[in-house]
């Protein structure tokens, strides 16, 4: 599996497993599963709330921590510069951690919050509490608001990404300033069902034979985005692992293209209400 080269030199497994919407018991089984078939990186967040699931996981795992990649995320109301620094240590304390891998802060709210929450954890990552600092649902103009202020450029910008929300444009805006795309909802969420009966997606996965999910996933996984699929169910966290054994070849990802709706399922950043 690929690891890719942060902006500081910090190495981040190119496949994750996501956690929203999974249960405590079941982030905890999930978390553990996908460790023993091979995930090294795990993503939460504190509104999540089964990061003490997670951390029992990571513990019961057995695996050297140095081994792992796990990433948290900085809640809206935990924004601003003393409450940030309280809301990561709160993270640790219940993953039972002394550091993660990647602190993200998960939405942008106005440009004063945003400014200080940063300051906060660019001091958090100067203090050893995470290996790197990142960014989520951040748009064009919210990063360049945060390019104004920051000393520590964000390794990461997590967004929501998949087939129909291809993103080629805010990619390569990203990479110009040396920060990777990490894709969110990478198999369309809530919508999955849509994504799995796409027939383009189909017919690649009897091509190849692979699933509709594994195309889609290897589809993101070529273009050096990092991915994030979230499953509970061995059989899936296991396939959606498995997507390193074919090659998509110039027309098939040329197909892929086509499948772009600019299609956003959650809500535009600007417009969230919490
Ligand atoms: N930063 C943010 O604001 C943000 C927002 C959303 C998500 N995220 C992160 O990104 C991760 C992924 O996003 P997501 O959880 O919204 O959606 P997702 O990974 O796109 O889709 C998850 C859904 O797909 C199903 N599924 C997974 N693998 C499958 C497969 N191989 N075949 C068929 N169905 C499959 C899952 O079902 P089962 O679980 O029942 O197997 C679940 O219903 C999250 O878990 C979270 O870590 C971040």
């Amino acid at each position: 599996m690929k690891m890719h080269r942060l902006n500081n030199g910090l190495l981040m497994p190119a496949i994750g497993l996501g956690t929203f919407r999974s249960q405590k018991e079941d982030a905890y089984t999930a978390t553990l599963e996908a460790l023993k078939i091979g995930y090294r990186h795990i993503d939460t967040a504190a509104i999540y709330r089964n990061e003490a699931e997670v951390g029992r996981a990571i513990k019961d795992s057995k695996i050297p921590r140095e081994e792992l990649f796990i990433t948290t995320k900085l809640w809206n109301t935990d924004q601003g510069y003393l409450s940030t620094k309280k809301a990561l240590k709160r993270s640790l304390a219940l993953l039972d951690l002394d550091y993660v891998d990647l602190y993200l802060l998960h939405w942008p709210k106005s440009y004063e919050r945003t400014r200080d929450s940063w300051q906060a954890m660019e001091e958090l990552y100067e203090d050893g509490f995470t290996k790197a600092i990142g960014v989520s649902n951040f748009n064009f103009h919210h990063l360049e608001h945060l390019f104004d202020t920051a000393v520590i450029m964000p390794a990461v910008n997590q967004v929501e990404t998949h087939i129909e929300l291809q993103n080629h444009k805010l990619q390569e805006f990203c990479m110009m300033h040396g920060i990777y795309l990490e894709a969110y909802a990478p198999l369309m969420s809530h919508h999955v069902k849509e994504l799995l009966a796409n027939e383009t997606l189909k017919s690649l996965a009897e091509k190849h034979h692979k699933t509709p999910a594994q195309i889609a996933l290897k589809y993101l996984y070529e273009r050096d985005i990092i991915i994030l699929p979230k499953s509970i169910t061995p059989s899936r966290i296991k396939d959606n692992f498995e997507i390193t054994d074919f090659e998509l070849d110039d027309v098939d990802l040329e197909t892929l293209r086509k499948l772009n709706k600019a299609r956003k399922i959650f809500p535009e950043p600007d417009n969230i209400d919490y």
